[in-house]
């Protein structure tokens, strides 16, 4: 009796911790709005029996599940229709809607002889599934068997989206990436329950969807120098630089991403950004300029061409549609046409931002729209052109978006706006009754630096991942109801290369993906940061880039009275110590330990630094010129 209840003692020990232990381990991003752990793991056999029905949309679960499951695990993997027993995992559509989980939403168990997955929606299964994959071990995101235990947690999941709009938008303008590319960024997205990308399809720099009615926007207008280094100050293009950097999307190409997209579940959205960043455009039909001498201008090569200063946006050459010509409007309503019959989404984006007004001011077309449309200021002409825009849009059958500049002179009746200079814009156009997409520079802008300027591609602002974190697409003072959610923005002035693209988005793109999926009181940097860390592990498998900017400390440098100057080291994560040296020599764990601000010494040139985690390195070594700490005392930048 004795020796038995030790024996059953002893086993309710170890369920306990083991339900314990399976708790601590579960690293599912976005996290799920509930999970409940079970004593016990599924391990999945040799040969895996998917029981799921035929729909069209349920084959693009079941293919997805099981190519995944194939390639890792090297499984036999069978798809059965349904009432197939037995099963190894079950896909179920509910027969009566569940109220609760929506379009989107699924209940997933997890139990020791089987897996089930239940949702109204097969894009609910779809989301189910990709939970299902973050409970496998890491390996199922590689391309290559892997011989492991495969096993996963015994679990009961209930979760749906916070949003419906759920986004990353791509800028394959600034620097093309191909079709594959695309595809790859998809990949990418849906398994973090992304449902929808933003192309950025035009702009100074390159066209890049084929309007068969417009050819030479893309023979033309797609290419320009290929130059390397820091975008924004390249050497203006010599007339005979090759102008074959660059490419575009044919109308084949668009209707293979959108239905890529559609077997994963996600929509494509696509932005013509006008009236400004159209020099593309303009470079390719010079007649819808505004400002003589526009047959000479070419697409931009990343030279010097906009001023931010203080008085306002200036563009160096006149990247703007002419708002005053009805050239103009006929060839928004050609690409309009085209646009809108390739992209089933229901909006179209039409820009909107950064339009700079100073040609418009020295044009006399301009000026006599003025006087005929009794417009006062420079941002009226432009709501003209957005609300006429927004008719073409309209008569395609979609619905306008717009970056949040086109609230300035009046929105048109039915815009929707798309806030990026921070909320405020989204708040205000929420009270006036508009739909809204927040996706605001403060928490959302991928383009930005991760870490200290010293080891990132030199953009203008910083956004660490735990500021990112706290994106909260509704502040409280919005009208919540017209709120359809957040998305982040890749800009690709400075992203060279598909790999950079991967490198900036993630593990931001967690972030972003747990402020539009997950419950804001779910949200917890504490527990996130630990599952970032397994996320990269799994990136690693899935042989994607990633910034690992959270283990490089800030450094803020002051200056005492004295004039000797400290420089304070700030981690973004609480269990990491810094070492570091002042004498040029790389630190390791046994140099000294960072515990206070630390006094600059007088002749120091540099000041490296290395985070570890107990014994093990874990940040990037840093270099940090005593020159650019003082430089930025001069400035008071960061
Ligand atoms: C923007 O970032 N110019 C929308």
């Amino acid at each position: 009796m004795k020796k038995l209840s030790l024996a059953f003692s002893c086993c309710l020990v170890s369920l306990l911790s083991f339900g314990q232990a399976t708790k601590t381990t579960l690293a599912i991003i976005p996290e799920p709005v509930s999970i409940t752990t079970k004593p016990g793991q599924f391990v999945l056999p040799k040969n895996i029996t998917i029981q799921a029905g035929t729909s069209a949309e349920m084959v693009n679960v079941t293919s997805y599940l099981k190519t995944k499951l194939a390639t890792a695990t090297g499984a036999l993997v069978t798809v059965k229709s349904k009432f197939a027993v037995p099963a190894t995992i079950k896909l179920l559509l509910s027969t009566k809607t569940d109220t609760v989980l929506g379009k989107e939403g699924y209940e997933l168990w997890v139990g020791v002889k089987g897996i089930v997955i239940r949702a109204n929606e097969p894009a609910g299964l779809f989301y189910g599934v990709q939970t299902l994959m973050q409970l496998f071990p890491k390996e199922i995101e590689g391309a290559e068997v892997s011989h492991i235990k495969w096993t996963a947690p015994c679990v009961q999941i209930t979760d749906y989206p916070r949003f419906a709009w759920r986004g990353l938008m791509f800028d394959v303008s600034r620097h093309f990436f191909t079709k594959e590319e695309v595809k790859q960024y998809i990949d990418q997205m849906v398994r973090y329950k992304f449902n929808l990308l933003h192309m950025h399809l035009t702009d100074d720099e390159g066209w890049r969807i084929e309007i068969k009615s417009l050819p030479k926007l893309t023979t033309v207008g797609a290419y320009n120098v290929k130059k390397v280094g820091e975008f924004g100050s390249f050497s203006p293009p010599a007339p005979d630089e090759p102008r074959t950097y660059g490419g575009y999307y044919t109308q084949d190409d668009i209707r293979e991403l959108v239905q890529y997209g559609k077997a994963h579940f996600l929509n494509i959205m696509p932005e013509v950004d006008v009236p400004g960043h159209s020099l593309a455009a303009v470079a390719s039909y010079p007649e819808l300029s505004c400002t003589p001498g526009a047959e000479n201008y070419k697409t931009r090569s990343g030279e010097h061409m906009m001023d931010f200063g203080a008085g306002g946006i200036k563009a160096l050459v006149d990247n703007t549609l002419n708002p005053a010509s009805e050239k103009t409007y006929d060839f928004l309503d050609k690409v309009l046409t085209e646009v809108a019959q390739l992209f089933p989404f229901g909006y179209i984006h039409m820009g909107g931002d950064e339009c700079a007004k100073n040609f418009w001011e020295q044009s006399a077309d301009v000026k006599a729209l003025m006087a005929k449309e009794n417009l006062k200021t420079m941002e009226e002409v432009q709501s003209y052109f957005e609300k006429r825009l927004e008719k073409i849009v309209e008569s395609k059958g979609k619905k306008f978006m717009g970056w949040d500049e086109i609230i300035e002179g009046g929105l048109g009746p039915k815009a929707a706006v798309m806030s990026w200079r921070g909320i405020k814009g989204g708040i205000t156009a929420s009270k006036l009754g508009h739909e809204v997409v927040m996706s605001p520079t403060t928490f959302a802008y991928l383009d930005y630096m991760q870490s200290d300027r010293v080891m990132e591609p030199h953009v203008y602002a910083t956004l660490r991942l735990s500021k990112s974190y706290q994106f909260n697409p509704v502040p409280d003072s919005a009208d919540a109801k017209l709120i359809l959610g957040g998305q982040a923005n890749l800009w690709t002035e400075q992203v060279f290369t598909f790999r950079q693209a991967e490198y900036m988005t993630w593990p931001r793109g967690f972030a972003i993906a747990e402020s539009v999926w997950s419950p804001n009181e779910k949200k917890n940097w504490n527990t996130f940061y630990p599952k970032v860390e397994k996320h990269f592990a799994r990136l690693n498998e899935a042989e994607v880039k990633y910034a690992p900017s959270m283990y490089d400390p800030d450094f803020k440098p002051k200056m005492a009275v004295d004039s000797i100057m400290s420089v304070e080291l700030m981690n973004e994560i609480p269990d990491l110590t810094i070492y570091y040296s002042f004498d040029n020599s790389y630190p390791d764990r046994f140099y000294p330990k960072y515990t206070a601000p630390l006094e600059v010494p007088k002749d120091a040139t540099q000041l490296r630094v290395i985070t570890y985690r107990g014994k093990e390195p874990i940040g990037r070594m840093i270099t940090m010129p005593v020159a650019e700490l003082k430089r930025r005392l001069g400035k008071g930048g960061e």
